[in-house]
Formats: structure tokens, C-alpha cells, sequence
């Protein structure tokens, strides 16, 4: 059994992909399962602590005993957030939110023949990053951790992700991988930080071992802090 080593702390947990509008019945979107910030959401709340999941749509029931704010799109995600940020005492963002949305949300189904046959351009613009406003509007005694998806230089992308996101940890794994990461079951990853050269490495295990040991991670730092 898990001591309850989060007792009374609240824990906001960001999850599953983004959906962005392209028109009524279209939308941008990835392959995010929710599943790696689902299983910290259960290990969090096993441990004891207030649990708001913010979450995209992904197909699974949030855990049992935990707040769920469904949302759609990134913008959606961000207000959730700014809401829960202010009264939590950490936070994890999982969520694979899109990097873009269309400029412009056609109010009607687009229709193939209007175009004519013709190639379409959309324009996209940049959706705002959630990690980074949590990371600077971070107050004193708040932990903040993110997650990195890379494929290449996983410890030199890891750390400049932690320094520019403004985070405490930082879990990065390796999507080159078919057997970890996006819509699998297991998971390897490594953890950096709180400390500049703090890297730690995980062997592979299920995603949510690798919750669980996540939490005992936060924990532990909350408890020194
Ligand atoms: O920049 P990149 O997408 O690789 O960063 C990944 C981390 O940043 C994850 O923790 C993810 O939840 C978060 N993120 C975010 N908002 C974005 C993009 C990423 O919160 N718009």
C-alpha cells in the first residue's frame, strides 16, 4: 500500500492531446493516448493528494477520486489552467498539446467543391504554451513538471527544454521508439532536475510504474522544500 505521501497537497495534472478546429466537423489533432498523465493522476491520488485532471479527449474514464476538467483545444486547456494553477502546489503537464491552430475557424463545413478541384492553404498560428506560462507564473514552494517528447540529443534537448520552460523536473523520453512513449503501454524515460546536472535514468517498466515512481520523485522533493 502507498503511504500517503501527498497528503493534503494539490496536484494539477495536464493530459491527452489538444483538438483544434478546422471547421464544425474537422479538426488537428495527435496521437496522445492520455495514458502516461492518467496513470500519474491515479498515482497521485493513491498518495493522497487533491487531484484536478485537465484533459483532452482521450477515450479512457478519468481515475476514480480525481477533479476532471475535460477541454478541447489548447486555448481551452491554457484558461483551465489558469484557473487551478494559482491554488496548486505542483503541477505535471503531460498534455501533447498542438503547437498550432488554423488562423481561422470556418463557420460552416468546408466543401470540397467550392475549391474546385483546386489545392487548399490554410494558415496556422502558434497555440500558447501552457508549460511555459506555468513556469512563469511559478510562486515560491510551487513544483513544476514537464514533460519533452525527442528524438535526438535527448539530455542536451532536456535541458534546454527545463531552462526555457522554467520547470523543476523534467521527463523526457525517446519517440523515435515504437515500443515507448506516444500510445504505448511502457514508457522509458529520463528525469532531470531539480538540480542543474541532477539526470536521472529509468529502465523501461509500464507507464504506470513509471507514474507511480514519478510521484514518489515530486514527494520527496516537496518534503525537503
Ligand atoms: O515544447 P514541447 O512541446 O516539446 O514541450 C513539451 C512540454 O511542454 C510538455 O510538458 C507539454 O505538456 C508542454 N506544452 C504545453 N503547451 C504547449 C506545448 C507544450 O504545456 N503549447
Amino acid at each position: 500500500l502507498t503511504p500517503q505521501r501527498l497528503a493534503g497537497r494539490r496536484i494539477l495534472i495536464t493530459a491527452g492531446p489538444t483538438r483544434e478546429a478546422v471547421d464544425p466537423v474537422r479538426f488537428i489533432s495527435n496521437r496522445s493516448s492520455g495514458r502516461m498523465g492518467f496513470a500519474i493522476a491515479a498515482a497521485a491520488q493513491r498518495m493522497g493528494a487533491q487531484v484536478t485532471l485537465v484533459h483532452g479527449p482521450c477515450g479512457i474514464p478519468p481515475p476514480r477520486g480525481v477533479l476532471p476538467v475535460a477541454v478541447e483545444s489548447a486555448e481551452q486547456m491554457l484558461a483551465a489552467v489558469q484557473v487551478a494553477w494559482p491554488q496548486s502546489d505542483a503541477a505535471i503537464m503531460s498534455a501533447a498539446v498542438s503547437d498550432y491552430r488554423p488562423l481561422q475557424v470556418a463557420p460552416q463545413k468546408l466543401k470540397k467543391e467550392a475549391q474546385g478541384g483546386q489545392q487548399i492553404q490554410w494558415s496556422l498560428t502558434e497555440n500558447p504554451d501552457i508549460l511555459a506560462y506555468a513556469g512563469a507564473n511559478k510562486q515560491p514552494g510551487q513544483w513544476l513538471v514537464g514533460f519533452a517528447a525527442e528524438t535526438e540529443k535527448l539530455l542536451q534537448h532536456g535541458t534546454e527544454k527545463r531552462r526555457r520552460k522554467g520547470c523543476d523536473l523534467l521527463v523526457v523520453n525517446d519517440v523515435s521508439r515504437q515500443d515507448i512513449g506516444f500510445d504505448a503501454t511502457h514508457n522509458e524515460v529520463m528525469v532531470l532536475g531539480p538540480g542543474e546536472d541532477a539526470v536521472e535514468s529509468w529502465a523501461r517498466c509500464r507507464k504506470d510504474e513509471i507514474a507511480q515512481q514519478l510521484m514518489e520523485r515530486l514527494a520527496a522533493c516537496m518534503e525537503t522544500a
